[in-house]
């Protein structure tokens, strides 16, 4: 049976790359990245990278790339299926055997179940047995009156306890095993407690159904949260934890975070609009149930680098609902959870109220690292500021922000201007230059190993790219309709390039990463995959302009004849007399 793609999504969330390959190789962080010897050929110095936040490896030495799935395939030389189960493992996901979730269990039997459940967990943490989860609770800084809201509890240290109780209360093994409830003992055939030793965040829905848990573990062990899976009565792409609650309160703004514990924090400190989603990436559901109960949204993640990742594909995502979306930014703190406690709510509401807009939020990452008080410092900042500007496609918006940015660092606009349009003019001719080679190793011939095709048609090979890359960046832009047509297919000239392009379109058809490439490509095709995406990451907001352009190179070059072989030789020829 096919993983479906949920669970599929949800291994690689909790399978964190870094995690992962460091259990392989020694990392060094280098700048936002992490750095180390590649274990897939041999070497000296490091060139093997991965990207914590695109979730992506590559080897800037052997073009070996690709997710965590990938990276798994080859180091423990596993298939694809095989990767994904070693990892599911790891995170403590469990696969679905078969089809048959759906065999006749109503889901209002489920419902039911769940909600004896929640009350023999909340009753749970007042007995003997349960005082670790109680005390687990109060250490998170949680008063009674907010567990008692959330109907929070715990789960007993017991293989049997929560089977025994819900059996008594007349639940079957099945309708138990259905709701996630229990698992079912491979030798002896017996269920045994799924959720054990863990405190536990009942899940309940806008009519409030509790639909489904999620469960902490009280120390730091792995897998830190256990949750229900999806059942008949619970979807996690379609829920989000205490909209139950938000709903009476964000008619005007929303606050979205990662974490249980966020959305508890935020409520007991009065921010009774915040919502979490339920363990995964915000879903394109989630945003549309979203957008019926809000006008805007605050995103509220975590400060790591995952999280500021995450916050880019939400506020993206958000926006194409309609929503008028903007990220905060907590300095001093992991998360809102974290913040609250060390600042206060007070200081957080000034920080929500200063929340800015995507771009804002890259320049304050940058400027942030400063302190602008010192010429030094400034010169820095102003140094990788116009780095970024430099990125920015549209003139307008180049405009804009530079004028904003100069504001910021109290400098005069112009100047940053011409530090701007002077890396323009840098980037320009390096481009040229690549180019050029480029055009020059295909004229001599070179094998692509990769892309066979490459060699025919350096022109469209190269649109090619750049399209394949931006839709990994920007999956949405595949609906763009460039010159009065979206792209399909045929306008791919290379073979490589429209395979390339079938997966990533049903990728994002299917609502999974776009750059979910470990069932389809090899780990150098993968990676050939992952470069492109990593030679487009400046994408700016306006990749749209950006993208047409290449779509019309593509259509223009693929209308071009095609250089056989012999071309290819007297051009070759051509160039060695000259
Ligand atoms: N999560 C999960 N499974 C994991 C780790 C995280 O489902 N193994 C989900 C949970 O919904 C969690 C959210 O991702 O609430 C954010 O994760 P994290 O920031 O690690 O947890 P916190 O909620 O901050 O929990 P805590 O503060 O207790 O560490
Ligand atoms: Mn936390």
């Amino acid at each position: 049976m096919r993983i479906p793609q949920e669970i599929i999504e949800e291994i690689k969330y909790r399978c964190d790359i870094v995690d992962v390959v460091s259990s392989y190789v020694t990392l060094k962080r280098a700048g936002s990245n992490m750095n180390g010897l590649c274990p897939f050929h041999s070497e000296k110095s490091p060139s093997f990278t991965v990207f914590p936040g695109e979730r992506n490896f590559y080897c800037f030495g052997c073009g070996a790339g690709g997710d965590v799935i990938t990276f798994v395939m080859k180091a423990e030389n596993l298939d694809y299926r095989g990767a994904l189960e070693f990892l599911a493992k790891r995170a403590g996901i469990t696969i679905p055997q078969n089809d048959e979730r759906d065999d006749g269990i109503k889901k209002n039997r489920i419902l039911d179940m769940n909600r004896d459940a929640a009350k023999y967990f909340h009753g749970m943490l007042n007995t003997q047995a349960g005082s670790p989860g109680m005390e687990y609770l109060l250490s998170r800084g949680l008063s009674m009156a907010t567990i008692k809201h959330f109907g929070l509890g715990y789960a007993p240290n017991d293989f049997g306890a929560t089977v025994s109780y819900l059996k008594g209360k007349g639940y079957t093994d099945e309708e138990m095993k259905v709701g996630f409830l229990c698992g079912i003992s491979q030798k002896s055939g017996r269920p045994y407690d799924y959720f054990r030793n863990r405190v536990m965040f009942p899940i309940i829905d806008v009519t409030g159904n509790v639909i489904a848990f999620g469960g902490r573990v009280l120390d730091d062990s792995k897998p830190k949260y256990l949750n229900t899976s999806d059942t008949p009565a619970f979807k996690k792409s379609r829920n989000l934890f205490a909209l139950n609650f938000a709903k009476k309160s964000c008619a005007e703004q929303m606050i979205l975070c990662e974490g249980y514990m966020d959305v508890i924090a935020l409520h007991a400190a009065g921010f009774t609009n915040a919502v979490a989603t339920l363990g995964t990436a915000i879903t394109p559901e989630q945003a549309r149930i979203m957008k019926r109960y809000t006008k805007s949204v605050i995103i509220s993640y975590d400060s790591d680098a995952a999280g500021q990742n995450a916050a880019d594909k939400a506020f993206k995502l958000l926006g194409e609902v309609g929503l008028e979306t903007r990220i905060l930014r907590m300095d001093g703190a992991k998360d809102p959870d974290e913040y609250i406690k060390k600042f206060g709510a007070l200081k957080f509401k000034s920080v929500l109220e200063g929340a800015g807009s995507r771009m804002d939020f890259k320049y304050n990452a940058i400027i942030s690292k400063y302190d602008l008080t010192l010429d030094d410092d400034k010169i820095k900042a102003a140094g990788e500021l116009a780095e970024v500007l430099a990125g920015v496609y549209s003139e307008v918006e180049r405009d804009i922000y530079i004028r904003n940015v100069a504001a910021k660092l109290d400098i005069p606009a112009e100047r940053l201007r011409m530090d701007v349009d002077r890396i323009m003019r840098r980037n320009k001719r390096v481009e040229k230059k690549n180019e050029s080679t480029a055009a020059m190793r295909a004229a001599e011939g070179w094998g692509d190993r990769i892309n066979t095709d490459f060699i025919k048609n350096p022109r469209a090979a190269r649109a090619e790219e750049s399209i394949l890359g931006m839709l990994q960046l920007r999956p949405e832009l595949i609906r763009t309709a460039c010159g009065g047509e979206v792209l399909k297919e045929d306008d791919f000239f290379t073979e490589f390039g429209k395979r390339a392009f079938r997966v990533i379109s049903a990728n994002i058809e299917s609502g999974a990463a776009p750059d979910n490439f470990a069932e389809h490509f090899n780990i150098d095709e993968s990676g050939r995959l992952i470069t492109m995406k990593i030679n487009r990451s400046q994408l700016t907001e306006n990749g749209e302009g950006v993208y047409c352009e290449c779509v019309a190179a593509l259509r223009d070059a693929g209308k071009q004849k095609t250089m056989n072989i012999e071309d290819i030789l007297s051009k070759k020829r051509r160039t060695t007399n000259e």
